[in-house]
């Protein structure tokens, strides 16, 4: 079944390259979520990635109470492909073109491989794009602000399980050292956290040695004895096999799409390990993009919305223990609930 209002594949004008643009729902409003530029083996797994993140999209927007719907952009480039600014541009004219041919149905922005720089060749072709940098008029990079909306997920996971919102002293495994990883780190080494680091990239080793943070090999990172792991990097990285290597409290993080499995996250429930979404954790990007270019708050007001994400994961860790559910079926009941609550049909439930 497609449980999704619109995919739209096409070819690259331009570039020849396949333009991927997944609308999962716009029941809450209008679809947005970031441009993916990243290698893969098909471009059908491109696909397939538009299809999944879109779909976190619509979670993501549900369970922050952002009247956006959710959807996905992917440029699948092949194996290897290394984009000059030429054909970047080129690329990035023909995902414009795409976006503007959905007149407002889907406004784009950032994600893994794209920044405000992209944005503002795309915004040059289509206005429904966010975080084109400041001098343009957008809200900027987005990633600041998930680090930061994920450091407020961890304050409500950290004061669940140590009783104290504070990561001071706390051990925590940070699995990719990306623009959202290193800034996230960063918060999370100044307030004193005791860090172990890793990314795929060994140029990041740098990066984490500024941190003062243990380095270990990408495959090690799980597996790491810490209080908190956070995936911060491409996603299915819990797997069946992955979760039961896990000796830490709690799984906490950026990353979109981190199970590879839906059932990996009843697996990790009754391991006892606690999981928040990564739709929920992830969402201060989003939160603070919509918050200044949709609703036009202050940067003060959308900070705090972005920090009012640890209220969200705090009620939902809430509702769980009371209705005796894992996280993840909690935040899924919500989001049934609010698609619900906007479109009493069920079309996008
Ligand atoms: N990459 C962001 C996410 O996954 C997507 C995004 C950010 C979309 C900011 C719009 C604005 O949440």
């Amino acid at each position: 079944m497609l449980d999704h209002e619109q995919v739209v594949v096409r070819s690259g004008r331009r570039s020849r390259l396949p333009v991927i643009v997944a609308v999962h729902s716009t029941a809450l409003g209008p679809a947005a979520g970031g441009l993916r530029l990243w290698h893969y083996p098909d471009w059908r797994d491109g696909l397939t990635d538009a299809l999944r993140l879109s779909a976190a999209m619509t979670a993501k927007f549900a369970v922050a109470g952002l009247p956006s719907g959710g959807g996905k952009a992917v440029v699948a480039l092949p194996e290897g492909m290394v984009l000059d600014p030429d054909r970047r541009r080129d690329v990035l004219e023909d995902v414009a073109d795409t976006v503007e041919s959905l007149g407002g149905t889907y406004a784009t922005g950032p994600d893994v491989g794209t920044g405000p720089d992209d944005m503002a060749v795309i915004g040059t072709t289509t206005r429904h794009v966010f975080c084109r940098p400041a001098r343009l008029g957008g809200s900027g990079d987005s990633s600041p602000h998930t680090a930061r909306g994920t450091l407020a997920a961890l304050r409500a996971v950290s004061r669940r399980l140590y009783g104290t919102a504070s990561l001071d002293g706390r051990r925590l495994a940070v699995a990719g050292l990306g623009r959202v990883g290193t800034e996230l780190a960063r918060l999370l080494a100044a307030e004193g956290a005791a860090l172990t680091v890793t990314d795929v990239d060994q140029d990041k080793r740098k990066t984490g040695h500024e941190l003062g943070a243990d380095w270990v090999a990408p495959d090690e990172i799980l597996a790491a004895p810490v209080d908190i792991v956070v995936p911060a990097a491409l996603g299915s990285c819990l797997t069946r096999q992955s979760v039961t290597r896990l000796r830490c409290d709690a799984v906490v993080g950026p990353a979109n799409n981190q199970l590879a499995t839906p059932d990996v996250a009843d697996l990790l429930h009754r391991r006892g390990v606690l999981w928040v979404p990564d739709y929920v954790a992830s969402a201060g990007g989003v939160v603070h993009a919509v918050s200044v270019e949709v609703h036009r708050l202050s940067a003060e007001e959308a900070r705090a919305r972005v920090d009012a994400i640890e209220h969200t994961v705090t009620d939902l860790l809430t509702t769980a223990d009371a209705q005796d559910l894992s996280p993840a079926q909690a935040a899924t009941a919500l989001v049934r609930q609010r698609l619900a609550a906007a479109d009493p049909a069920g079309r996008s439930a």
